[in-house]
């Protein structure tokens, strides 16, 4: 049940010229458990730019959720640096980097999360509460926003009284409500049947492509994987591999390109042994097709 989504809507809001959306420079992450040292993520170094489409792929455990955290900017390194929307989190108290989370990022989780006694449009609206933005105008651009994701007709449904589909769906809408520069989504259709996730698949690369949000998608699905212009493969708290490809593998027709676009036999491993929650709004200047060019914008150390 591929049935087209409308999406049409305003571009995101663009980045100061030059700034990636998110920079990580030898980011780590280490979990205290009582008293055992876990190293979740050992120094990875990577560029999201403004627009591109990246799919995070690797085994269970390996660390995919914990930099999706740290790229949203969610939870804090515990070594490296890491720059959202061009500001070190490092120098921002936690009111600020909530308020930078708000503007620049948006959240899909696989459990949806979305708050079970509220309406979708209520849900949809709650990241412009924080804006300071008034009810009535809440109301308007979270019904706008349901309506680009094919739910203008489900406003005033509850979580319950909607398709597991149609949740997902109203989680994108509120992850996107604030136009952020980055859609980070961590396994968006686990939780969904075959068709319905191939359903919101469809839609989150068409958000992609028609506003210019740059989406970093967690998958196990090689096939899902494979249909981003970039890959990046996480094991043991590394970044193993990080290719960019001209067309989608699926098509039998692309395969993996250098940073100069020439076609290349292997993967461009750019990290593997270096040193080294929920949502907001601005903008990849992606351009009209938010299509990124062939290099891929990651952690060349
Ligand atoms: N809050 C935490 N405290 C302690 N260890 C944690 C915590 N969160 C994650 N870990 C550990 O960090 C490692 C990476 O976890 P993470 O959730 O990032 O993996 P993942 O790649 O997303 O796995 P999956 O594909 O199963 O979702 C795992 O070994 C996990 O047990
Ligand atoms: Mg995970």
């Amino acid at each position: 049940m591929s049935a087209a989504i409308p999406t049409q809507g305003r571009p995101v809001r663009a980045l100061p010229a030059g700034v990636p959306a998110i920079e990580a420079v030898d980011v780590s992450r280490t979990y205290e458990l009582d008293g055992v040292s876990v190293s979740a993520l050992r120094g990875v170094s990577l560029t999201i730019a403004p627009g591109e489409y990246a799919a995070v792929i690797g085994p269970s455990g390996s660390g995919k959720s914990t930099l999706m955290h740290l790229l949203g900017g969610l939870d804090r390194p515990t070594g490296g640096r890491l720059v959202i929307g061009g500001r070190d989190v490092a120098t921002l108290g936690a009111p600020e980097l909530a308020a930078l989370r708000n503007e620049t990022i948006g959240f899909v989780f696989q459990a949806f999360h979305l708050l079970p006694r509220t309406s979708a449009v209520d849900n949809v609206a709650l990241p412009l509460v924080y804006r300071g933005i008034g009810a009535r105008q809440r109301r308007e651009r979270a019904a706008a926003m349901l309506g680009r994701v094919g739910l203008g007709h489900r406003l005033d449904h509850r979580p319950n009284q909607l398709s597991g589909g149609e949740q997902q769906r109203v989680a994108i809408a509120r992850a996107l409500v604030t136009d952020p520069a980055v859609l980070l989504a961590d396994e968006p259709t686990g939780n969904l049947d075959t068709a319905t996730g191939e359903a919101v698949l469809e839609l989150l690369e068409r958000l992609n492509a028609e506003s210019g949000v740059a989406l970093v998608m967690v998958t196990h699905d090689q096939e899902v994987a494979a249909r981003a212009r970039r890959r990046i493969a996480v094991r043991d708290g590394l970044i193993r591999s990080d290719t960019a490809h001209d067309r989608p593998l699926s098509d039998g027709s692309g395969g993996p390109a250098t940073l100069d676009g020439a076609p290349s036999a292997e993967p461009r491993s750019v990290s593997g042994s270096g040193p080294g929650h929920p949502s907001g709004g601005s903008g990849g200047a992606a351009g009209a097709t938010g299509r990124l060019p062939r290099q891929a914008p990651g952690g060349v150390a």
